[in-house]
């Protein structure tokens, strides 16, 4: 068993470079299915994620290699239609597969991705728009079955604008004859992501970081190279990171637009902010306000993702800190750690009420998933004595190196392995 153990109080300083964003290299990865030609990835994360995402890439038949940050993916023209059960269970964005390959081969057959620890995630927005654009699709004891004749594009309205079925319907209909509108589209940066590269590739797609995407299907997608935008969530989560501990850090390459939505909590807590061209410094107080109301929203509202390690920040915070979630029903599964550690949070459904309290005690804690992991690892950071935290593996599959950047920051972290 590994752990990280950290000896909290450590003031931050210097800077941290952060990695590809984890949440538009995956959908990039399932698109390479849909490319006759090789595609050079760079700026791509080394996360647990990525490395199953690509272990399904190889199963279906597509070489892939890595050296340091660059992928690269060639479809060799021969796929398989189906991903068996442990290669799909081991991530739920492996559902993003199910477009492409629809799309590419006119079938696939997956199985369904169950709930996870944020709650249940059912994928019925992707199937009844799936069903819409002429696939048929049948679900029977856990498993699922896409065939399609021919897509035939149409306008789609989603109930809720889902990222993950704005990109396995970009993915479906980025082939073929038609037109497709979504309308009520996710409007995050890893949709015009997506967008960007499917459009280096040859597709035919506008709209994307507004409310309806058009997808004009082309014949085929050839390859090509693309670096992947900076990681959004990784940024913040440094960001909570140096609040937490009263620190001075700069962040480099990010995309300052995109962490506009959480620049106001930030200042709110007392932060101060210098953005200079793709880079941020943070100089927090000595002990940061509470921040009055945080409520996440889909994009550019404020992202759930950052949620937990800011909950964790105003936890040593003078007052209270209201925190609502909108999007996931569990989200708030690391209370209970960083209420060992001396926090005071209580909930109420959706509401977390964060009383700050003026220290945090270092304890033996698990991450329950992964920004509940980040979010104890930033509470340890601020805590007086060791912190213990284990089952990384939820840490590991959205946080590249994370004990080596904090060391080089200046925190008292090492991973332990029994
Ligand atoms: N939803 C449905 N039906 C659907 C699809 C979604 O009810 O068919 C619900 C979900 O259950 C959830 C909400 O809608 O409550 C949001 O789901 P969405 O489809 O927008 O999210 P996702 O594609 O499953 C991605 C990220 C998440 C991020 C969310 C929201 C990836 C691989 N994952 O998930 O990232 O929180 O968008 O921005 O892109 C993470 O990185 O830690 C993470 C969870």
């Amino acid at each position: 068993m590994e752990r990280l153990v950290i000896n909290g109080k450590r003031k931050l300083s210097g800077e941290v470079k952060i990695h590809g964003a984890k949440n538009a290299a995956l959908p990039i990865l399932c698109a390479c299915v849909l490319c006759d030609e090789k595609v050079v990835l760079h700026n791509c994360p080394k996360l647990s994620d990525i490395k199953n995402t690509i272990e399904i890439l190889k199963y279906l038949g597509c070489e892939v290699t890595r050296e340091e940050d660059t992928v690269e993916v060639v479809n060799k023209g021969y796929l398989k239609d189906s991903i068996p059960k442990d290669l799909m269970n081991k991530m739920r964005s492996s559902i993003i597969f199910l477009g492409p390959l629809t799309a590419k081969l006119g079938k696939a057959n997956l199985c369904l991705p169950g709930g996870c620890e944020l709650g249940p995630r059912p994928i019925d927005i992707h199937l009844k728009s799936f069903e819409k654009l002429n696939v048929n699709v049948v679900k029977q004891s856990g498993k699922i079955a896409c065939s399609t004749e021919k897509i035939k594009g149409t306008s789609i309205n989603l109930p809720f604008p889902s990222v993950g079925a704005t990109e396995n319907i970009m993915l479906l209909t980025a082939l073929g004859n038609s037109k497709t509108l979504i309308h009520n589209a996710a409007r995050e940066p890893e949709i015009i992501e997506l967008q960007n590269f499917l459009n280096k590739c040859g597709a035919n797609i506008s709209g994307a970081g507004e409310n309806c995407i058009v997808i004009n299907g082309v014949k085929k997608l050839h390859g090509c190279t693309h670096s992947i935008l900076p990681d959004r969530i990784e940024a913040s989560t440094y960001m909570s990171f140096a609040a937490a501990t009263g620190s001075t850090i700069s962040i480099k390459n990010i995309c300052n637009e995109h962490i506009e939505p959480v620049v106001f909590a930030f200042r709110e807590a007392g932060c101060e902010m210098l953005f200079g061209e793709n880079e941020l410094k943070i100089i927090a107080p000595k002990r940061l306000n509470r921040i009055m109301h945080i409520k996440t929203l889909v994009y550019p509202g404020f992202p759930t993702d950052s949620g937990m390690p800011i909950i964790a920040m105003s936890c040593v915070a003078k007052g209270t800190t209201i925190f609502e979630e909108t999007i996931f029903q569990n989200r708030y599964n690391a209370t209970l750690g960083l209420n060992k550690m001396g926090a005071n949070i209580k909930i109420y459904d959706r509401i977390a009420v964060v009383e700050g309290v003026k220290e945090l005690y270092g304890a033996d804690v698990e991450a329950t998933d992964l920004r509940g992991g980040a979010a104890l690892v930033c509470a340890s950071l601020a805590a007086n004595g060791i912190t213990k935290i284990t089952q990384l593996q939820h840490i590991d599959r959205g946080y590249e190196n994370i004990e080596y950047n904090l060391s080089v920051l200046g925190a008292d972290i090492k991973r332990e392995k029994d």
